[in-house]
């Protein structure tokens, strides 16, 4: 199989056509698959897929293990109730169930964010089908925290390099959920890391930003009134425009972002139009 490339933006995203992800993928072609993603910037687009859940599954294995797969590290016991009944790996976005059907209005991950990186491993690759797109809205904002770290300046890249920050699911749970909806047992350590703030990429070498404001709640060893406008100033920096691209969907889209190298904010415009995606959430390394 063969595919073709086409750039969505300057700063980030291919577009990949020509694949049926449904067919098996051989090693080769996923090595391709990844070094495509890796060079876009960690965003790929794989257009006109028709995947059962099972095959998005299986797809997503090729490119490392999955938070939530029997055996593996399971995601937060508060966003249990998104996942699919019979794949915990797949986390069902986009979507609040009442009495077991959609309603229509979603919200999840409507700031800037990358996925759980308030666990000590948090996600490398995240990949999600959309499987019923609104007519117009529901996009997803990415911002590209290599590039927007590259255009630092040397003196505030030297301040920034050992510093390290505190992650926590407290932080999203104050921006997504209700506080009674949050499992208490989610508020302790499997969901708190401190990472570095800046992070070199382990498969490209690239550093990039790794602070959001969807996680992270603080600088270590900044007073709270330091952390806020140091983060603030980054967060300001980061997702100006010249560092994001918004992503359209169309229906059958399979895209691929690299949590590692990326935020995101998916925009909750679409009012009850329905949307329904399915995510699988890659498990990456311990940032450094
Ligand atoms: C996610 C998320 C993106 C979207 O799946 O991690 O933040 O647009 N949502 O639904
Ligand atoms: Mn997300």
């Amino acid at each position: 199989m063969s595919f073709t490339v086409n750039p969505l933006s300057p700063v980030l995203g291919v577009e990949i056509t020509g694949l049926d992800l449904a067919q098996p993928i051989g090693e080769n072609l996923a090595s391709d698959i990844r070094q495509c993603w890796l060079d876009a910037g960690g965003l790929l687009v794989l257009r006109d897929q028709r995947l059962t859940t099972e095959q998005h599954i299986q797809f997503s294995r090729l490119f490392g293990p999955l938070f939530g797969a029997p055996g593996e590290i399971p995601l937060q016991e508060t966003v249990s109730r998104y996942l699919h009944p019979d794949h915990r790996e797949i986390y069902r976005v986009s979507i609040q169930l009442e009495n077991g059907t959609p309603r229509g209005r979603a919200g999840a991950g409507t700031y800037w964010h990358s996925d759980v990186s308030f666990k000590s491993r948090p996600a490398a690759a995240s990949i999600l089908h959309a499987i019923e797109i609104p007519d117009c809205g529901g996009d997803t904002i990415f911002c590209n925290m290599t590039a927007a770290y590259e255009a630092l300046s040397d003196a505030m890249k030297e301040m920034l390099a050992p510093l390290r920050a505190h992650n926590d699911f407290a932080q999203t749970a104050a921006t997504q959920f209700a506080k009674p909806v949050v499992v208490e047992d989610d508020l302790t350590g499997a969901n708190h890391a401190v990472h570095p703030v800046v992070r070199s990429h382990p498969e490209t070498g690239r550093k990039s930003l790794f602070v959001t404001p969807g996680n992270t709640t603080g600088l270590e060893n900044f007073s709270a009134d330091e952390s806020v406008v140091l983060l603030g100033f980054l967060y300001d920096h980061a997702t100006q425009p010249e560092f994001c691209f918004r992503h359209r969907y169309r229906q059958g889209d399979v895209v691929m972002w690299d949590n590692r190298s990326l935020m995101h904010y998916a925009v909750c415009d679409y009012g009850d139009q329905p949307r329904y995606m399915e995510r699988t959430t890659g498990i990456g390394e311990k940032p450094a």
